[in-house]
């Protein structure tokens, strides 16, 4: 009998579970789709290219993450998307339509905590209902459905303050989806969070996503974070941003811890850490300026 030789798996490879469930998802229909998205930006004299023809696709129920180098115009497409900046070329449809600014259908999780700090959780939950001339009774009662779903009805009285950070953004994911939006947009939510809590608020995420029609758009600049949550991960480059490359994530759901060990989740590792931050000529040294000697003591300390 002869013996194949190990080989690690390619990040392009399927299980057929995975490709199954990707062929499914790319079949169903296309709730947001970006068209040759150009955003520049007057800075004095100049003119800053920040997103440079962006195109893809996002269908229903889909996660998607985006991820590249700070600075690449990430914040800036979400807030497109979400109607709060203009663009200045191309086109955003949600549902076939354009977007021209903010709407309801788009619900909107960031990274800071913004909750009103002078409004209680159930009414911080409210706010978007009442809003919208939904009246108190039924208001309350869906946000009290929600405060049960993210387990915190007994903090409903209290106020943002009292709540740690990942209960927080709980509230906020509750506050964004308590109006039924078509789609997420998250921006870097967790990064604020230490990390046992940021791996919580992670699974509680994919929990939630798995129960409702929603179809999310999350940024983080976090590989591991963008492998464990996403059906596919779009690479943007920096300066300007641009498209690299729409990476069909080749992990089975539902997610568990253990598949950050798994060959597959370090092949999809590897490719993005090739995309992000690519061999260049320059050498450790070059950034990290040797340090001088600063004392006459010449005893070594290794
Ligand atoms: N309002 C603005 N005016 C001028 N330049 C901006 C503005 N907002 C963002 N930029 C520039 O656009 C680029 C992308 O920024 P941003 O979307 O915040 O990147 P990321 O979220 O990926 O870190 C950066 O070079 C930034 O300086
Ligand atoms: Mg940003």
């Amino acid at each position: 009998m002869t013996q194949l030789p190990m080989q690690d798996p390619s990040y392009l490879d399927q299980s057929d579970a995975v490709r199954e469930r990707l062929d499914r998802l790319k079949a169903r229909d296309v709730i947001l789709r970006v068209d040759r998205l150009t955003k520049r930006f007057q800075a004095g004299k100049n003119e800053i290219t920040a997103l440079d023809e962006i195109s893809f696709e996002t269908h229903r129920r889909e996660f998607l993450c985006i991820i590249g180098p700070s600075g690449c115009g990430k914040s800036t497409l979400i807030r497109i998307l979400a109607g709060l900046e203009t663009l200045s070329d191309g086109q955003v449809l949600l549902d076939n339509r354009p977007v021209n600014g903010p709407g309801r259908e788009r619900g909107m999780v960031f990274q800071g905590y913004t909750l009103f700090p002078w409004l209680t959780v159930r009414k911080n939950v409210m706010f978007g209902l009442r809003m919208n001339n939904v009246s108190r009774f039924d208001a309350q009662k869906q946000a009290n459905e929600w405060l049960n779903l993210i387990g915190l009805e007994q903090f409903a009285d209290c106020y943002p303050h009292q709540l740690s950070g990942g209960m927080k953004q709980r509230v906020a994911i509750a506050r964004a989806l308590v109006n039924h939006p078509r789609i997420l947009l998250m921006d870097e939510p967790f990064s604020a969070l230490d990390a046992q809590t940021r791996a919580k608020m992670q699974a509680y995420l994919l929990e939630i996503w798995k129960k409702i029609d929603i179809t999310v758009i999350f940024i983080t600049h976090d590989l591991d974070e963008a492998i464990f949550l996403a059906d596919r991960i779009l690479v943007l480059s920096a300066h300007p941003g641009r498209l690299q490359e729409l990476i069909e994530v080749p992990m089975e759901r539902p997610r568990k811890p253990e598949h950050f060990l798994s060959p597959e989740f370090a092949a999809t590792k590897a490719r993005l850490e090739a995309l992000i931050h690519p061999p260049t000529e320059d050498t450790e040294e070059e950034s990290y300026p040797s340090v001088p000697l600063l004392t006459d003591v010449r005893d070594s300390v290794e």
